[in-house]
């Protein structure tokens, strides 16, 4: 070799032995950890027997009860204090967990009687927010079938558990049920996912309701709708909250005029609310398309 090219070439040579080494060992190293701690898609985490789950800010994952999430995604908005409360509230509804199906009486027949107020099809996806132990899956998988999706969405790793252990069977082959850990103030989905948004009997413990229905706006679809329920009078709900005291003591059920006002300040319109002595119905819209603003208007017709 001319002795000329002898330094350039081992440079050369080193230099292309090291960006190869470099991409065998780190390229690997950084995928594996990115899809070790995040999932393979952003924002969840596969849970073992079907579904995902996510988890936004302020949500550690030793206070999820040892369930496999991460804090991810989301807004990342919330205030301390917001935070603070949404750990008050994991925490009373962990406790609460095991126990809720004994103590709670929702009646099938009128949590299906409710449901009928948003029209449910076959085919939609629909969120259940603040989903519990999950007295609506059944309901909502049987009206969206037999190719809709239902998101079972709640804050409390343990009444998410609870949910899971009792439905995770329907979840397989053709996953039509998916778990959501999250706040309803940072909804892991994506935007104009969801055909219609349930909160039933959860909406009162939303730490920011504010924040919690600009979420729901967002991942409804134009036309989408939001329907916020309880199986009593809203009178009777704010008592029970009272009596129970604790963390839930202040968790009241705005009346008619505050609750359209909380629901077109979230950008959703055609607000409806009922509130009967065995019910609480709240129902709005998320702006559509004209077609969709022609069934909004039929919907909301028939409902008055
Ligand atoms: C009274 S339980 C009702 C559960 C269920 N919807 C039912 O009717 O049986 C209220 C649920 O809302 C959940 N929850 C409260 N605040 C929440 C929030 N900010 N985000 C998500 N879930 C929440 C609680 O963890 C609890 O499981």
């Amino acid at each position: 070799m001319r002795p000329d090219l002898f330094y350039p070439l081992t440079y050369g040579l080193v230099t292309a032995l090291l960006g190869i080494a470099l991409q065998l060992v780190l390229v690997p190293a950084v995928v594996g950890l990115t899809v070790k701690n995040h999932g393979p898609f952003f924002g969840f985490r596969r849970l073992a027997t079907g579904g995902y789950a996510g988890m936004g800010a302020g949500v550690d994952e030793q206070a999820s009860g040892g369930m496999d999430v991460r804090p991810q995604g989301g807004r990342n908005t919330m205030t301390p204090e917001i935070q603070r409360r949404l750990k008050d509230l994991r925490a009373y509804f962990d406790q609460a967990a095991s126990s809720w199906d004994a103590s709670a009486h929702t009646d099938p027949a009128q949590v299906r009687s409710i449901l009928a107020y948003a029209r449910i099809e076959p085919g939609q996806c629909i969120l259940d927010v603040g989903c519990g132990t999950g007295a609506l899956i059944p309901p909502l998988l049987e009206l969206t079938a037999p190719d809709g999706h239902v998101y079972a969405l709640d804050l409390s790793p343990k009444m998410l558990e609870q949910c899971r252990r009792k439905y995770a069977f329907l979840c397989e082959p053709q996953s039509r049920l998916s778990f959501l850990l999250a706040p309803a103030e940072e909804i892991p989905l994506a935007s104009d996912v969801c055909h219609g948004v349930v909160c039933y009997s959860s909406f009162p413990h939303f730490a920011d309701k504010k924040s919690a229905l600009e979420e729901v706006a967002r991942v409804l679809r134009p036309g989408g709708w939001v329907l916020v329920a309880h199986g009593t009078s809203r009178a009777e709900v704010n008592r029970i909250h009272h009596q129970i005291g604790g963390p839930v003591a202040g968790d009241l059920l705005a009346d008619a005029e505050d609750m359209a006002a909380l629901l077109g300040a979230a950008g959703l319109v055609n607000p409806w609310v009922l509130d009967a002595d065995d019910r609480y119905v709240a129902l709005a819209w998320k702006e559509g398309t004209r077609a969709g603003k022609q069934v909004q208007q039929r919907n909301k017709a028939k409902l008055d």
